[in-house]
């Protein structure tokens, strides 16, 4: 067992400051974030009913989904407001050459 491989996911500058993306790798639907020149990933589909979190509007460090409006913390993961309960799974991210790496 390994505890994750380094995926190519993204080019960074494809990732534009509160203007998120969705990729896939493998079997993962992942959500790329820009937030003041660093790049985040979380899962994302919304931990509340179904919806994709790159379609959701991204302020700073935050995104609201675009179904129910939950929020959550780009950076931790973290569930912010109703109906929202659960965190998101977060992903770590290396940047290297322009390229985004997503630890999956
Ligand atoms: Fe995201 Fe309901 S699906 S808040």
């Amino acid at each position: 067992m390994t505890d994750g491989n380094w995926q190519e996911v993204a080019k960074a500058d494809d990732i534009k400051p509160d203007e998120p993306i969705k990729v896939t790798c493998g079997t993962e639907d992942i959500a790329l974030f820009h937030v003041d020149g660093e790049i985040f990933a979380t899962h994302d589909i919304c931990t509340h009913a179904y919806a994709s979190l790159a379609a959701g509007f991204q302020e700073g460090g935050e995104v609201e989904c675009p179904l129910h409006e939950g929020r959550f913390n780009v950076k931790n993961g973290r569930a912010l407001c109703a109906p929202v309960t659960e965190g998101l799974k977060i992903y770590e991210v290396k940047v290297d050459n322009g390229a985004v790496f997503v630890k999956i």
